[in-house]
């Protein structure tokens, strides 16, 4: 026999849902017991369920007995409410409150179950660190800012998926036990029971299973995909983190590009409500460098880098022009109205560039009443400092901050003190600002290994009339690897790289003099991905596509910190999830089935 409590479940409404044609009628409602108030008597409970709070009233003389029950009721307790929906008195409306207007007089009541006194105040006021919150997530889950995240994040794939099988996309999962995909990372490894000595890797995403599924004639995929790759964890990277993940066939870049744009303007109108216009603006990768310092820049915001090398490369100045002499290259920033920059914040924000960048020295500018001023003004002719105005249009009040060094580190440098010198000098103009970055260079030149390696991901195909340069190298000539372009394109929404993607190589000479490039020679390639690489021979079509971290996209929308603010449970810096306690040693019998044994180096 169910008891009463059972029977009312499948009655049971959510607090938000609540309105005036319900008023007089007889609702169930289970939750929470979100706050209290006991006014002897009389008891008010905040019943708080997904959907949100209602309050309900428990009145002695109405429940009798029962009324004992509602005095044992303490915070986070689970009850079960049955009673009389009615229009609060006037004078206790809370407009704050979406069901402000209304309160449920309680004629049945159960607890359900008992709650320890949680760690933190559920409140959202309650400014809770991050640490304690991850490690009771579920109660932190409990919490308005987590739980509205949680629910846009769902209503956003969901609209993703909508809109792409409306658009013939066919969602098709891919292997998680996987043989390594070269994306850059460091692999996670899985060792092999079956196959003694060994490992799966988990895939740093499915790019080697998307291609396959192109030369398989799906034509167009898509999969809302967990990704893992093992790297330095910042705010915007987890190890195991979520790509939307797309793959076409017969398309071209404008083609895939169009394409996205209109997914992205449905759904953010959608779970958001956000309008964007389409087409995004398009940036050459050596316009965002030299401009922006970055390939993700902040296009929100000017305090653009100006290059004035040229202008200072004979001045007494012998940081700059030694800079440039050497091969190098000084540029300048204008920060609007910066002129009152303390000596102390100059010294703080130098400091912070030469441990975070190797930047040598920050020299700076005012701009004044009769133009640059500076302790090393004077080491400049008046036409070279009216020249520097001029170039970086900065007018009476402004400040101007110099990088002289190589491009990387000048480029590095003053694009992070654009960043942060943002938000109280020129702060962003519009709320959102998607952009695609475009004609990456295919190659990259690694000082530290002295090898060359690629931007995007191996498959990328370089740009068809580069594709002679390629040829020439290989014959033997020399030739520039920096100057190959590729057809690949990253996309950026306010500084963050959202995603990145391609025309992949469908055919198998470009394919090998690519992997040769980059030293990964014919056996190594075979050994690694010889099954795509045979596949490339049994009419590949041609085929590009992208992939998106759907928590980045989720931290900006919903204005995050991290994107540890958007994922149900995250994982710390350190890669630790704090309320699994993983990862954790394995039992020796675990280890002896595997035949492994740990050794610590
Ligand atoms: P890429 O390596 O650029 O491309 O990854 C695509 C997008 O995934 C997100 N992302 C991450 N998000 C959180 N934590 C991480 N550690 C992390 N690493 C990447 C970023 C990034 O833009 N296979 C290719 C795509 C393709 O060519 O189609 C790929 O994975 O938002
Ligand atoms: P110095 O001549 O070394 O005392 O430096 C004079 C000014 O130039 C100081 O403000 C330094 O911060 C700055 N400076 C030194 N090296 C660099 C550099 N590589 N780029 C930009 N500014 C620099």
């Amino acid at each position: 026999m169910k008891n009463w409590i059972e029977q009312e479940y499948r009655n049971r409404i959510q607090a938000e849902s609540v309105n005036d044609s319900l008023v007089g009628k007889r609702l169930f409602f289970a939750g929470w017991a979100f706050r209290y108030r006991d006014q002897g008597g009389v008891i008010f409970v905040d019943l708080r369920d997904r959907s949100g709070v209602i309050q309900v009233v428990c009145r002695k003389e109405l429940l009798g007995e029962e009324f004992s029950k509602v005095e044992k009721i303490r915070s986070e307790y689970v009850i079960g409410v049955s009673g009389t929906l009615a229009f609060r008195d006037s004078d206790s409306v809370n407009p704050k409150m979406v069901t402000g207007k209304y309160e449920l007089i309680v004629e049945k009541i159960e607890i359900l179950n008992a709650s320890k006194t949680p760690p933190f105040a559920l409140d959202e006021f309650d400014p809770t660190g991050e640490e304690v919150r991850l490690k009771y997530r579920y109660l932190d889950m409990r919490r308005e800012e987590l739980k509205e995240r949680l629910i846009s994040r769902h209503k956003l794939i969901f609209a993703i998926r909508q809109y792409l099988n409306d658009e013939s996309f066919l969602e098709i999962e891919t292997p998680i036990l996987n043989k390594s995909t070269p994306e850059g990372a460091r692999d996670f490894l899985v060792p092999s029971r079956l196959n003694q000595g060994q490992f799966y890797a988990l895939p740093q995403s499915p790019q080697l299973f998307k291609q396959i599924l192109m030369i398989g004639g799906m034509e167009r995929y898509f999969q809302i995909v967990k990704c893992f790759r093992d790297e330095d964890l910042r705010a915007d990277r987890q190890p195991e983190f979520t790509q939307l993940d797309m793959e076409f066939a017969f398309v071209s870049e404008e083609d895939i590009r169009r394409e996205i744009e209109a997914m992205w303007k449905f759904a953010l109108d959608k779970v958001f409500g956000v309008k964007i216009n389409t087409p995004f603006e398009t940036m050459p990768y050596h316009v965002a460098m030299e401009e922006y310092g970055s390939d993700k820049p902040d296009i929100r915001f000017g305090m653009k880098l100006v290059n004035v090398s040229e202008l200072v490369k004979d001045s007494d100045f012998q940081v700059f022009s030694g800079a440039v002499t050497t091969g190098g290259v000084v540029k300048v920033i204008c920060v609007p109205g910066g002129a009152n920059i303390s000596r102390k914040e100059i010294e703080d924000l130098t400091s912070w560039l030469n441990r975070d960048y190797r930047a040598k020295g920050l020299a700076y500018m005012k701009h004044g009443a009769s133009g640059l001023e500076s302790t090393i003004t004077k080491r400049f002719k008046p036409e070279v400092l009216e020249a520097i105005a001029k170039a970086v249009g900065s007018k009476e009040g402004d400040m101007l901050f110099f990088g002289a060094d190589s491009s990387k580190i000048v480029n590095a440098s003053l694009g992070a003190l654009r960043l942060k010198l943002s938000e109280k000098y020129d702060p962003p103009k519009t709320e959102y600002n998607f952009h695609w970055v475009v004609d990456f260079p295919m190659f990259e030149y690694d000082d530290a290994s002295k090898t060359w390696t690629f931007l995007h991901h191996p498959f990328t195909s370089p740009k068809e009339e580069h594709w002679e340069m390629l040829r020439d190298w290989k014959a033997g000539k020399t030739v520039d690897l920096s100057k190959i372009d590729a057809k690949a394109y990253d996309l950026v929404l306010n500084g963050t790289e959202i995603g990145g993607g391609s025309i992949r190589i469908h055919n198998s000479e470009i394919q090998s003099l690519v992997l040769e490039a980059i030293g990964i020679d014919e056996a190594s390639a075979k050994d690694k991905f010889g099954f795509l690489l045979e596949a490339l021979s049994f009419g590949a079509p041609p085929h590009g596509g992208i992939a998106f971290g759907i928590d980045r996209v989720m931290m900006i929308l919903t204005k995050g910190q991290s994107i540890r603010d958007v994922i149900a449970f995250p994982k710390t810096q350190k890669g630790q999830c704090l309320m699994s306690e993983a990862p954790g040693f394995v039992e020796g019998k675990q280890l002896e089935e595997l035949k492994l044994r740990v050794v610590t180096i």
